[in-house]
């Protein structure tokens, strides 16, 4: 296995275990994808994150052909789907975080309550409608409900973010769960006041040069 792809595979295991740690997923039901040559490298399903090694980590074609000592995650048609609608995306992480998925559940798309939402690309983060996981008609909804923006709700299941980097994409991945959680906090005392969409492109058009540091 060549450097490189050796490096990938641990930084989704890392990635795996940060989620878990951090709170924004609990046992298996999140899955994380890194584009790699023609394809991509994605975790398998139903494996608990502690005992994965590099080895575990799956190799599929875009045309859905996995290569690796196990099946792929059981969404790996919408890690696949995101990858090829958008070719500046390398990295798509999925988990069921509580206060995002409280949103999904209710089926309330996060409005612009605080700025930090440019970090998902624009003033709202979507709600891809139901549909069975692990289908072509979810694959659908989320490459819908992700045009233009670097995150996505999934209704009655949880958060899908995608980004440049696995490490920029957790950030939007917690920076989403942050909102969702403010969001329902405001929701308890009443009318919500929101940023209009021009302020929020202002803060888009910033942070297209704000790099995280290592
Ligand atoms: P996998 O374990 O197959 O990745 O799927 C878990 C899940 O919750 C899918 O949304």
């Amino acid at each position: 296995m060549q450097a490189d792809e050796l490096a990938k595979r641990k930084a989704i295991i890392d990635a795996c275990l940060e989620m878990n740690r951090s709170g924004l997923n609990q046992g298996t039901s999140g899955n994380i994808s890194v584009r790699h040559g023609e394809g991509l490298l994605i975790t398998p399903t139903a494996m608990a994150y502690g005992s994965l090694e590099p080895e575990d980590i799956v190799y599929l074609a875009m045309d859905g052909t996995a290569t690796g000592r196990h099946k792929p995650s059981s969404e790996w048609r919408f890690h696949r789907d995101i990858l090829a609608a958008r070719p500046e995306t390398n990295a798509v992480v999925h988990a069921h975080p509580l206060a995002c998925t409280t949103l999904a559940i209710l089926n309330r798309p996060i409005p612009a309550v605080h700025y930090m939402i440019a970090a998902a690309g624009g003033p709202t983060v979507r709600v891809a409608p139901y549909a069975i996981y692990g289908s072509e008609e979810l694959s659908q909804h989320a490459v819908a409900a992700l045009e233009g923006r670097f995150a996505c709700l999934l209704e009655h299941h949880g958060m899908i973010a995608i980004g440049p980097t696995l490490a920029r994409t957790m950030w939007i991945a917690e920076e989403v769960e942050t909102l969702a959680k403010q969001y329902l906090g405001c929701l308890q005392l009443g009318e919500v006041r929101l940023l209009s969409d021009e302020q929020i492109a202002a803060v888009v058009e910033k942070f297209a040069g704000y790099g995280l540091r290592a």
